[in-house]
């Protein structure tokens, strides 16, 4: 990958060194662009040597190449380590006075801000806002680590580790579908079916899978304990079956593996990211099995800067909207438009209550979301979640039982993996029962 490394003129800028380093080891190609100020810190000859390419720091030199555009073009991402209070006021005001401002102003690449400074510097309500709009921007800045600074003093505004900024420039660049989802098909997965075909060939499946993570400010967020691990299993298992799997990967204990080859894998956080993915997939999908752990509701408002403690130990209040259903919403777009999968399978996580049982309630969520499948987990303390071993029933709505000629729920206990071939037949045995067309 391409990245450029701005360089801004702070002491901090010794460790950039270092980053570079870490940086070109991994085989990436850095171009670094230090102010003109920074080289006070760290000259061009070292920059120059650890990066291996041409070190310039204003848009006078190698005016042929038009350099401020073409490095920012080409880049993959900019990253700029340390961010003085100056070069952030800058970025802020759309500045172009040296080559860095200019490669920053010129570029869409994604852009990573590390700032150092002083704690005083970073607390001044000027750099405050300063960050409080380049987040706004979507332009990432890095919170800055607290401890020993230049001088005595200590607090936040330490320049983070070379290999913490590292870690984050690796998330960063890392492919929004995941190198296996365009692996070939291993035709050892499917399972034939009596005919000798798998019985899923030629259809499509989506399996949402894993938590959804509603972020409350650049740091933290409201999450739940879902493991995922039913969703990758339902994926494998439709895959087995023969079908196009498109898998919608939520937050998961595990990344899915190399296991998952052929299966294609979007990967979402949030619940507004998980329904446009499940709006997209499903136009010409022929299933869709939502498992995933959806948030119910979210942070009214995105602080777009750390919410920090107040002297007076007053805690914030939190505000929570709903969430958007999105089961129930695919099921409504299919009765309007007739488009979507043919068939819709839901999940649904009761423990029950002192008045209800787990199967009644499961069965008036059934005829509330209005899916034609819905799979009840029982859940509670050390039962499910994490777990490898699982206990499902499967309802069936009105229409679907009579396709299904099935009265009564399907029910299995046992490991994940075969809880998941359970519910995947099912799901085509449904399909299999309705017209072609579908
Ligand atoms: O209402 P409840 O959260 O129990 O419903 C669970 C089912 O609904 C799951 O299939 C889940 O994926 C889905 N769901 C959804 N959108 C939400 C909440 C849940 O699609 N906002």
């Amino acid at each position: 990958m391409r990245i450029v490394l701005g360089v801004s003129a702070g002491i901090a800028a010794y460790k950039a060194v270092l980053l570079a380093r870490l940086l070109t080891e991994d085989g990436h190609q850095v171009d670094i662009i230090p102010t003109p100020a920074s080289l006070e810190f760290v000259g061009r000859a070292t920059w120059e040597a650890i990066s291996g390419r041409p070190v310039t720091t204003s848009v006078f030199e190698g005016v042929d190449e038009v350099r401020h555009v073409r490095l920012g073009q080409e880049a993959d991402l900019i990253v700029v380590a340390p961010a003085t209070a100056d070069l952030l006021a800058r970025i802020r005001a759309g500045m172009a006075n040296d080559l860095l401002t200019s490669t920053l102003l010129a570029s869409e690449a994604p852009k990573l801000l590390v700032p150092a400074m002083h704690t005083e510097m970073w607390r001044n309500p000027a750099a405050e806002e300063n960050v409080s709009v380049l987040r706004e921007r979507g332009i990432e800045v890095m919170e800055p680590a607290s401890g020993r600074l230049t001088g005595k003093d200590s607090g936040p505004g330490r320049l983070p580790e070379p290999e913490q900024i590292k870690a984050r420039i690796d998330q960063l660049l890392e492919p929004r579908r995941p190198a296996y989802a365009d692996a070939p098909r291993a035709g050892t997965f499917y399972a034939p079916d009596h005919a000798g075909q798998p019985p899923l060939l030629g259809r499509k499946v989506v399996v949402t899978a894993g938590g959804t993570r509603e972020p409350l400010d650049p740091v933290r967020y409201l999450g739940n304990r879902s493991s995922g691990k039913q969703g990758l299993a339902l994926a494998r298992a439709a895959r087995a079956a023969g079908a196009e799997v498109t898998l919608i990967a939520g937050v998961m204990d595990q990344a899915p593996g190399p296991e998952l080859r052929g299966v294609e894998v979007v990967p979402v956080e949030t619940a507004a990211e998980l329904q446009g993915a499940v709006r997209i997939e499903t136009e010409k999908a022929h299933v869709l099995i939502m498992a995933a752990a959806v948030a119910d509701f979210r942070p009214a408002d995105y602080a777009a800067a750390k919410i920090k403690k107040t002297d007076d130990d007053a805690a914030p209040t939190i505000t929570l909207v709903r969430n958007p259903d999105i089961l129930a919403e695919t099921v409504q777009r299919r009765a309007q438009t007739g488009t979507g999968p043919a068939v819709i399978v839901g999940f649904a996580a009761e423990t029950g209550d002192e008045n209800t049982e787990p199967l009644q309630l499961a069965q008036q969520k059934l005829a509330r979301k209005g899916c034609d499948l819905l799979v009840l987990n029982r859940v509670g303390e050390n039962l499910v979640f994490g777990q490898e071993d699982t206990e499902i029933h499967i309802l069936a709505s009105e229409t679907a039982q009579s396709a299904l000629d099935q009265d009564q729920p399907v029910h299995f206990a046992g490991g994940k993996q075969e809880a998941a071939g359970v519910v995947v037949r099912s799901a085509t045995a449904l399909l299999s029962s309705l017209p072609p067309s579908t």
